[in-house]
């Protein structure tokens, strides 16, 4: 009986190439597993515009707000560079990211032993690299108001952000930093700018006060965000859970991304609430690169960051740990063997495309099951 319901939104540009290659994880997964999936599929973005004019119908919010789990594909391009603002391919995601309620943006760095050499920075700053940045995604700066530019007497003009964070949102952002950590290695960095910003000053004593009432058991230690950046660039590997507002979180997960090298290996997870009666958070999943217009077509994208998106909601919407840990194994595993799409490639190594590379991986599942 299929249980865990999947909405795929491949979107456009690779999203469709990289979600065929997801395809054949899920069916997979369901050929030799016992908890099976049931997937629906949906248009959104550019896909969703040229069928229907907007960035995501109203039948496929629906399908989003019902399922178990999003898995979104990519989306953008300069083919709908002059679509109004509000129904502009990235307007999906927003959406769907502020009706679902997604607040906490999950994105790890991890080091695959293969591609130990290919970060700027020496083997041994990254080699066994395991890290995951924890960003509040739907307050802060982002959102606050007032927001606005105004035109001044003098002829100048001013702009204002606001960073507002209320109590409830930091505890909740802090809860799943801690709840995650101690499914790792029970340690917690909390970033902020306490000296020089007052929410910075709440932040740290939201966390803190969440802590010491009901994590006592997970290592906290709180850090100033520009300081945890240079930290992240000299030895990464003291982290385990790094939590931080939006602005910091954008920041600094781009930064610690960048650590172990190509854009198309990185997934990300975002979730939202526990649902009051059943315990499960809405969630979607997503590889954190683009829609790549400049390879779509062409057979050359890198599948792995949506694949292992997909081992996230795995570990994280569905509690298949095992599961997820053989998918993560099987990408290790190709790697090992010398597979490489042309973005992880190095010097005159030889290439595989996108099908190959999905191929390869559910061979690997196949060898470790
Ligand atoms: P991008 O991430 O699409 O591409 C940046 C560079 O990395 C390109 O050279 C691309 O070919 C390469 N690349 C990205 N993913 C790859 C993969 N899986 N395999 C191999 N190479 C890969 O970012 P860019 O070019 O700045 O944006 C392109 C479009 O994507 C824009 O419209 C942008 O708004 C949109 N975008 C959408 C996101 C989303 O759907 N969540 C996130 C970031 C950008
Ligand atoms: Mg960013």
């Amino acid at each position: 009986m299929a249980s865990n319901r999947l909405l795929l939104l491949p979107g456009d540009g690779i999203g469709p190439e990289i979600m065929e290659e997801v395809k054949k994880v899920i069916g997979w997964f369901n050929e030799r597993t016992a908890d099976t999936f049931e997937f629906d599929e949906g248009l959104v973005g550019g896909a969703a515009y040229d069928a229907h004019g907007a960035s995501i119908s109203e039948e496929d919010m629906a399908k989003a707000k019902a399922a178990d789990a999003v898995i979104f594909g990519a989306v953008g391009g300069p083919k709908w560079d002059d679509v109004p603002y509000d129904v502009r391919p990235e307007a999906g995601l927003l959406r769907l990211r502020k009706d679902l309620g997604l607040f906490a943006n999950l994105r790890p760095a991890i080091c695959y032993p293969a591609l130990a050499d290919a970060s700027s920075l020496k083997k041994d700053v990254i080699e066994g690299l395991d890290i995951l940045i924890v960003r509040e995604l739907t307050g802060g700066v982002y959102f606050g108001e007032p927001k606005t530019i105004t035109d001044l007497e003098n002829g100048q003009q001013r702009a204002i952000d606001t960073q507002v964070y209320d109590t409830y949102e930091i505890e909740r952002i802090a809860g799943v930093a801690f709840d995650l950590a101690r499914a790792r290695r029970n340690k917690v960095t909390s970033m902020e700018k306490r000296n020089v910003m007052k929410s910075g000053v709440l932040w740290n004593q939201v966390v803190t006060a969440t802590h010491d009432k009901s994590y006592k058991d997970v290592e906290l230690e709180h850090m100033l965000a520009d300081a945890g950046g240079m930290q992240l660039v000299r030895w990464p590997k003291q982290f385990d859970v790094i939590v931080c507002d939006n602005l910091f979180g954008d920041m600094l997960s781009d930064v610690a991304a960048m650590l172990t090298g190509s854009l198309g290996m990185l997934p990300s997870a975002s979730l939202g609430a526990p649902d009051a009666a059943t315990g499960k958070r809405k969630a979607l999943y997503e590889p954190v690169h683009g829609s790549a217009p400049d390879i779509a077509g062409t057979g050359a994208a890198n599948p792995i960051a949506m694949i292992a998106s997909f081992a996230m909601a795995l570990r994280y919407s569905f509690n298949m740990i095992t599961e997820a840990d053989m998918l993560e194994k099987a990408i290790s595993n190709a790697l090992d063997k010398g597979l490489r799409t042309k973005d992880i490639a190095q010097g005159d190594q030889a290439t595989i495309s996108t099908k190959e590379m999905g191929n390869a991986i559910v061979g690997e599942l196949e060898a470790l099951a």
